[in-house]
């Protein structure tokens, strides 16, 4: 099997900064709140004509760049989102005919805030494969566009924002090992209700607010520890290595609590963690993917470098990968 890895990064998150004293306008809450409860200090919101695919869009034009490659030599793109422009297409068709990549193919992959782990492994897989060259995985959210702003137990939470990577053959390191998992059992802990086939839009559904992400925080919150250690532990088995071995965590940004009983069950110090959730708040699959691309444009990752991604989201889904840098 070929060795793969990301060869370029981009970001690119929306100007508009909302912080928590903004939000205590809004809603019965405290910067003191959302700051020791969460680690998160403020959030960044789309502007009102840009959707998920514009944030794609200009994340993947600086994934491109930074790997040094034109739109055309794309093979394949999968976008990992759980808030489209709409139903159909997908966002990773408009991001195609956008960039003008019309050589590739490509898909969405809902898989909330694991999604673009998903999406890296998957690419990972059909170029290892032999079947495509160059892969563009991009996370892009507009959760803005699914948080009800009257709910003060979801919407100091989360923001918007996105990220991509290009991922094709590497000559050493990249992608060591993956962990990816599900239990759709617990489809009731974080959802939106509407909008589906099984209820779809309708005056009352609007009325009670049944389009906007419905959470149990609290039980959420246990999952998310356990099944973010077990992903990591997984997949660095899956390696050959140890928590030992790693040099930087990267994780899902979706509460400072939660990473950090995460990287104290690793045995992680919190320096060997990445954190951007203070400046952007959780924004599902574009969480992980920011964080690696901000981690790498602080020089935070060294060449030779051990990083693991990790993250879990609705569904429940999780998911860890090992990448040598
Ligand atoms: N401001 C002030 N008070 C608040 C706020 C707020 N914004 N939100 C809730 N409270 C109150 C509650 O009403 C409750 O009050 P009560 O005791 O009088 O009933 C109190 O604060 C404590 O509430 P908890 O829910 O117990 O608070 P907790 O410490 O669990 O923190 C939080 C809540 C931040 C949501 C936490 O549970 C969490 O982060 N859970 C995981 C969330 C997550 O990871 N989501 C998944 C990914 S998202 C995705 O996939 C799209």
């Amino acid at each position: 099997m070929k060795k793969v890895g990301i060869i370029g990064i981009g970001e690119y998150l929306p100007k508009k900064v909302l912080t928590n004293a903004d939000l205590e306008r809004m809603v019965d809450t405290s910067d003191e709140w959302i700051t020791t409860r969460t680690g998160i200090k403020e959030r960044r919101l789309v502007a009102k004509d840009e959707a998920t695919s514009d944030l794609a869009i200009k994340a993947s034009e600086k994934a491109l760049k930074d790997a040094k490659l034109k739109p055309e030599d794309l093979d394949l793109i999968i976008v990992a989102t759980i808030t489209p422009d709409m139903q159909f297409p997908s966002v990773a068709c408009l991001l195609q005919s956008a960039l003008k990549a019309k050589n590739a193919v490509s898909f969405d992959i809902a898989a909330a805030c694991a999604g673009f782990i998903y999406a890296l492994v998957t690419a990972q897989q059909f170029i290892a494969g032999g079947s495509y060259r160059n892969a563009l995985v991009v996370g892009s959210e507009v959760l803005s566009s699914i948080t009800d702003w009257q709910d003060r137990n979801t919407c100091v939470l989360f923001g918007d924002g996105a990220a991509a990577a290009v991922v094709s053959q590497v000559q050493s390191g990249g992608i060591l090992a993956s962990h990816l998992g599900v239990d759709g059992s617990f489809e009731e802990l974080l959802k939106i209700p509407a909008g589906g086939s099984r209820m779809p839009a309708s005056q009352k559904t609007v009325e009670q607010r049944m389009h906007y992400i419905k959470m149990r925080g609290n039980e959420l919150f246990k999952h998310a520890v356990n099944l973010m250690v077990e992903a990591a532990e997984l997949a660095l088995q899956k390696a050959s290595l140890n928590s030992s071995d790693v040099d930087l965590l990267v994780p899902h940004q979706a509460n400072i609590r939660i990473i950090q009983a995460v990287a104290k069950r690793l045995r992680l110090r919190m320096d060997q963690v990445y954190l951007n959730i203070q400046r952007y708040g959780n924004m599902s699959s574009a969480s992980a993917a920011t964080a690696l691309c901000d981690a790498l444009t602080e020089g935070r990752i060294k060449k030779g470098d051990i990083v693991v991604l990790d993250a879990f989201g609705a569904g429940l889904v999780w998911g860890a990968c090992v990448i040598k840098w």
